[in-house]
Parts: C-alpha cells; sequence; structure tokens
C-alpha cells in the first residue's frame, strides 16, 4: 500500500472514531495535514475553534503564526507535516486531558511512523510530553527546560532529533516569546542545513521537495 493510500485509510478512521468523548462536540476531526514525505513533522496539542470548523490543523490565529515562522527559516508549510497529539477540538478550548491524549495515541503514533521524520517539533507542553516521556523514554522538565536543544530520541522505534519549543499561541499572550520560538525555528533550519552538508545525523531530502 503506497504512504498516500494509509493516509486515505487513517484519515477515515480518525473521521469515524469514538476512542474518546471529544468526537461528540467536534464539527471536524483534523488530522492533520502536509508533506508525507518530509523529514519534518511539527506536533502540537488540539484543534482550536477555526480548525474545528475546517478540519484542518493550525489554521487560526496561532496557526497563522507557525506558519509565518516556518517560512521565517525559508520552508513552505506544504513541505512539512503537521498534526496534533489530540485531533478533535476540546469543548471550549479547555485542555486536553490524559485520557484523550492517550486515546488519540493510537493515531499520533500510525501517523508519525507512516511520515517517519527525521526531525520532529514539540509545540507546547502537551507534545513536549507525549515525545520525551511518553515515547523517548526522557523526562520531561518543561518547556523552558527543554528548549533550545536538540535531542536525540528513539521514537516508535527510530531515532530522530526533537526539538521542544513553546506553543505558537504562548506568543500571541506573551509577544516576547515569539523572540524564544524564533531561536528555536533558527537551531531546526541549522539543523537542516548541517544535514545538508552531511555535518549533521541524518539525510535530509528523503524524497522531492525542500524537506
Ligand atoms: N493549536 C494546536 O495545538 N493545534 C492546532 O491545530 C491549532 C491550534
Amino acid at each position: 500500500m503506497s504512504k498516500e493510500q494509509e493516509w486515505e485509510g487513517l484519515k477515515a478512521e480518525i473521521s469515524t472514531c469514538s476512542k474518546c468523548s471529544l468526537y461528540k462536540s467536534r464539527s471536524r476531526p483534523v488530522p492533520g495535514e502536509g508533506n508525507l514525505y518530509s523529514s519534518v513533522l511539527f506536533l502540537g496539542e488540539a484543534p482550536g475553534r477555526v480548525e474545528d470548523e475546517e478540519g484542518r490543523p493550525f489554521v487560526g490565529a496561532a496557526g497563522k503564526l507557525l506558519t509565518k515562522l516556518i517560512e521565517e527559516i525559508g520552508l513552505r508549510r506544504e513541505n512539512v507535516f503537521i498534526t496534533n497529539v489530540v485531533k478533535c477540538r476540546p469543548p471550549n478550548n479547555r485542555e486536553p486531558k490524559p485520557e484523550e491524549i492517550e486515546a488519540c495515541s493510537y493515531f499520533t503514533d500510525r501517523i508519525i511512523s507512516l511520515v517517519n521524520p527525521q526531525l520532529i517539533m514539540s509545540l507546547g507542553n502537551y507534545a513536549g510530553y507525549y515525545l520525551f516521556e511518553l515515547k523517548g523514554g526522557v523526562r520531561w522538565l518543561g518547556i523552558s527546560r527543554m528548549r533550545g536543544k536538540v535531542y536525540k530520541l528513539v521514537v516508535l522505534g527510530s531515532p530522530r532529533a526533537v526539538i521542544a519549543t513553546y506553543h505558537p499561541a504562548a506568543a500571541l499572550y506573551n509577544p516576547q516569546l515569539y523572540n524564544v520560538l524564533y531561536e528555536d525555528f533558527n537551531l531546526l533550519r541549522k539543523l537542516l542545513d548541517d544535514t545538508v552538508s552531511g555535518k549533521g545525523l541524518m539525510k535530509y531530502v528523503k524524497q522531492g521537495g525542500d524537506c
């Protein structure tokens, strides 16, 4: 089965999922989107109101900031992959519950394995905890202690570079955090550059495209 076929199957499964109660209040599930062959995957938290309406990740205010950061380091949104630890909007934008993240891990893990990125950037605490503590076997000490570094973790059986940063929504409330996010995105860019020039841990371009 091709990646595209697998992705269509996964999306169909997500659209009828009732593994947790979020399906009851969602308008549309938000499985994720992007280049299935990308070396870079962004893992966020949960869809918000606009994402729930459109069925697409990071298309609201925080999404505009994420897109800007992606473009500022010379990448294109359509060339990376973007998903969340929870695929359905929590009511009133409340934080996702551990049991919802756990139920959705069935899909999160299959998406990560399908895209098989060499580099993952976690956006916010929930994604950081998920990748580092639950999948990577590294104690999650909170974003301020974990950010700004590249970790080499074995995530779902493969070594991957993982960078933790703040959720872009945090910069909407605290504009000073934009500079911190910008720094972390530049670290990601540097890692990609080093990888292209052969200095990095892994091969950057897997198939066509920028990343
Ligand atoms: N915040 C997230 O974490 N994910 C989205 O898709 C949108 C906002």
